[in-house]
């Protein structure tokens, strides 16, 4: 017989029949000596770590540190594994498991005796599929991060992750770096465990986690393996417990997923010059909770918010050196007016009481103001005839950028054929081509991998080229650069407008007008169009197919039809 309805786990361990016993016999068996009747919170450790994901090996540690904090505070800690998103590793990408993790997270939630969660993440799938799962079950949840790698250094200049082996690579091709030099950067480029340390997805979306009400303020930049970090952790689980003890409704996920904090994240993103792969993240977490976030509200944002944050690949410092100008609450101060700091920060205080100004670390200063920005705009959403429902480009990243231009068209509709082709000495390519890729996108690779940014042809680099358009229907990494057009949405191939491109076809580009366009005629396309038949789909079965299936395009979050709140009524609240 249920004796209390609080905590949820109650209804699990609570009262003398055999079910009750079953129970409390289980967990004792665990190792768990705590009297279960107590209404102690069983407070549930989602641990991401494994040596195949050096991004989130640090988290090991970390489970002891939670753990410490939970006891300390009051409630049980429960740890268990979630699948592990690595983006270095996994093929095409982690991306194609993202909405898998949610699902994870989500039903251990909705099946195991769970009062709340500490989420464990790192890498950059691992941090937005675990909260989307947590807020479909609507657990209250705080998310500890492992924390950005220290930098490799490489003849006294550090290398941030992945900006510094795009620009190697590049002059790879371009001649100037030999391959005994090109080995001698891979040896300094490991450097150990840890997130990427430059303004990339990883380090894009803990911030933005920090911003939402996701993490603890102040705690998304603190180095792995840190004395921060460990104390980062402790402090979760105490949070996290109070929060459950508290009980307070405003605090669970779905409320604190608000409109406004929406907003102040979009807002940040901006500031950072952040990853693009976070504007999928974003409208996949609102779609969650069934807000939906548009291209034209992100366009206007960004024409309002310059780029504040002086860091790779945006501008020239790591995350250690917007940890130590003070971090998130240094940015939103700086950001004055264009946040709301009345929102929660994930201690269940105002941001207001969490602000401070930011430092200068030096001759750098990390966090600059809004009178003297990095870059005065951070994205652009494109549409056209060539993309009907938006395109992306992150042009703080694009410094070489001619914002209104006009090319023919290279295509490749295959990934594989473009990487065989690219270094090709007779490749015909002039500074004006257009690279295009398609088949990269959420049902095309499936999965929408990083393949947006194709690299500079060799015959190209070695004229000195270093920036030329490229469009995709793919993404491109956070920590990459130059002028891509990614997210291009609908994707060729579920018969986008890229589908139907041929080599030659003229392709214009107007930053300014927001347009990307090809100069073919309706009646053109519509020929083409009706010649048009999709690639044959190569997985029959399992995971990829049921994907194919139900994954959204760029504009939807790429979220799973079936996951998504698209009412209020449809949300999948977790009952007891
Ligand atoms: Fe894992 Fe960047 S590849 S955090
Ligand atoms: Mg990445």
């Amino acid at each position: 017989m249920l004796v209390t309805d609080f905590p949820r786990s109650a209804e699990w361990f609570v009262g003398d029949e055999e079910i009750a016993v079953m129970h409390r016999v289980a967990l004792r068996n665990s190792g768990i000596s705590d009297d279960l009747e107590a209404g102690k919170p069983l407070i549930g450790i989602a641990d991401s770590s494994s040596t195949l994901n050096p991004c989130n090996l640090p988290l090991r540690s970390l489970v002891e540190d939670v753990s410490r904090g939970i006891r300390d505070a009051g409630g049980i800690p429960v740890v268990f594994p979630v699948m592990s998103l690595g983006e270095d590793l996994m093929k095409p990408t982690a991306m194609l498991y993202r909405n898998l993790l949610s699902i994870e997270v989500e039903e251990y939630a909705r099946s195991y005796p769970l009062d709340g969660l500490v989420v464990l993440a790192g890498c950059d799938k691992s941090l937005p599929g675990a909260l989307m799962g947590a807020l479909s079950a609507d657990i209250r949840t705080l998310a500890v991060v492992s924390g950005p790698r220290q930098a490799g250094v490489l003849d006294g200049t550090s290398l941030g992750t992945g900006t510094a082996l795009w620009r190697a690579d590049h002059e790879r091709q371009s001649g100037a770096r030999d391959s005994a030099a090109w080995k001698e950067f891979e040896r300094a480029l490991a450097c150990g465990p840890g997130t990427c340390n430059t303004m990339g997805t990883a380090s894009t979306l803990a911030i933005l986690t920090e911003v939402l009400g996701f993490m603890l303020p102040g705690t998304a930049g603190a180095a792995a393996g840190s004395v921060e970090r460990a104390d980062a952790a402790y402090r979760s689980g105490v949070a996290l417990t109070e929060s459950v003890l508290r009980n307070d409704p405003a605090e669970t996920p779905q409320r604190v997923l608000s409109e406004t904090a929406l907003r102040n994240a979009l807002v940040t993103l901006c500031a950072l010059g952040g990853s693009p792969n976070a504007v999928i993240h974003l409208i996949a977490l609102a779609g969650r909770v069934g807000i939906t976030l548009t291209g034209a509200l992100l366009d206007g944002v960004a024409r309002s918010v310059p780029v504040l944050a002086d860091i790779e690949p945006a501008g020239v410092g790591l995350l250690a050196d917007f940890e130590r100008a003070g971090g998130t609450p240094a940015l939103l101060e700086a950001l004055g007016d264009h946040v709301d700091t009345s929102v929660r920060a994930g201690d269940g205080r105002a941001w207001a009481e969490h602000l401070r100004p930011a430092e200068t670390v030096g001759e750098h200063v990390p966090i600059r103001s809004l009178e003297d920005p990095v870059a005065p705009l951070a994205f652009a959403v494109l549409s056209g005839n060539l993309a009907p429902r938006g395109s992306l480009m992150r042009v703080a990243t694009a410094p070489e950028l001619r914002p209104v231009q006009t090319g023919p068209a290279l295509v490749w509709h295959s990934y594989a054929d473009m990487r065989r082709q690219i270094h090709d000495p007779n490749l015909a390519v002039t500074a004006d081509t257009v690279l295009v890729l398609t088949g990269a996108g959420p049902v095309g690779a499936p999965g929408m991998p990083e393949w947006g940014v194709i690299p500079i042809p060799r015959v190209l680099a070695a004229q000195g080229v270093t920036d030329m358009l490229r469009i995709s229907d793919g993404r491109m990494s956070g920590t990459a650069f130059g002028s891509c057009v990614v997210h291009v949405s609908p994707e060729a191939a579920i018969g986008g407008p890229l589908a139907l491109l041929r080599t030659g076809d003229l392709i214009t580009l107007d930053v300014p007008a927001r347009s990307l366009s090809v100069a073919l005629s309706e009646e053109e396309l519509a020929e083409r169009r009706a010649a048009w038949t999709p690639a044959p789909v190569r997985d029959l079965r399992g995971w990829p197919l049921l994907y194919r299936r139900h994954v959204g395009q760029a504009d939807t979050g790429c979220d799973f039809d079936f996951l998504t709140a698209h009412t209020p009524e449809q949300r999948v609240v977790v009952q007891p």
